[in-house]
């Protein structure tokens, strides 16, 4: 049975995309800050993880089986600049990285990201360093300390993150994309949001079922490459 990693699976998207991933017959791990909150779901269990902390990412990744998806959902929207990169940037890739070794070949990352993360809506001088070809992860590493912006530009961020991993991993069979749910109504979207749960975990499942033949270092919606 292939076994899938989802962050921030308490609530909103990732508690949606963790219950679908389990009806199709995956063993789910759960990645939550509060275990005795975790959602019962029938294939699934609890593993207490804060993306924010590097020590519990590494007590994660050392305990936990191989993988044949990652999805890298846990994040902040209005929260101090030092949470947003945190949660949002470091996190997932402090977790990606510990659990390369873990990552079965063929195997699926996936980074839910957003529209406000488009690279047209940063600043030039962000935007610009995301695109350098010379780009790296320790730089991205570099970025959460300096914290060029709020929530856009650490989407922005893992975007780029995004495509690096893909580039890694593509000899393995790895496939990384970015997706973006939409504006959904979670506790993070709002009542007020035009998306059901649902439609925005579509979106992010798209990219955990695609075929070996799919897409890596994308940036996509509902299945559509976006910017
Ligand atoms: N909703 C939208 O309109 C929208 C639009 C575009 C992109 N997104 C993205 O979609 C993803 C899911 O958002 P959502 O709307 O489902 O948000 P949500 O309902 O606010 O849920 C956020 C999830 O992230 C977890 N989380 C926050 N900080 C964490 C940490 N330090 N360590 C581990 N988990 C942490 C939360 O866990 P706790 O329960 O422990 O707090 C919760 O499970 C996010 O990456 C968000 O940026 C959402």
């Amino acid at each position: 049975m292939p076994t899938a990693l989802i962050t921030g699976a308490s609530r909103g998207i990732g508690r949606e995309v963790a219950k679908e991933l389990a009806r199709e017959g995956y063993t789910v791990l759960l990645g939550v800050r509060d275990p005795g909150a975790a959602p019962a779901l029938r294939g699934a269990r609890a593993e207490q993880v804060d993306v924010a902390s590097p020590q519990s990412i590494g007590k994660l990744a050392a305990r936990v089986p191989d993988l044949d998806l990652l999805v890298n959902n846990a994040g902040v929207y209005q929260a101090p600049r030092p949470e947003i990169w945190a949660v949002n940037v470091r996190g997932p890739l402090l977790l990606t990285r510990a659990l390369l070794p873990k990552l079965n070949h063929g195997a699926r990352v996936v980074m839910v990201t957003s529209g406000l993360g488009s690279l047209a809506s940063q600043s030039v001088e962000l935007s610009r360093r995301l695109r350098d070809p010379a780009l790296k992860l320790d730089d991205i590493l570099a970025l959460c300390d300096e914290m060029p912006g709020g929530y856009g530009a650490s989407k922005a961020t893992l975007n780029a993150m995004a495509r690096l991993f893909a580039e890694e991993l593509r000899s393995r069979g790895i496939l990384v994309n970015a997706t973006d749910p939409g504006w959904v109504r979670t506790d993070m979207g709002g009542s007020g949001a035009p998306r059901s749960i649902a439609q925005g975990a579509a979106s992010v499942l798209w990219a955990c079922r695609l075929p070996p033949t799919g897409p890596t270092g994308g940036v996509f919606r509902d299945g559509v490459a976006a910017g």
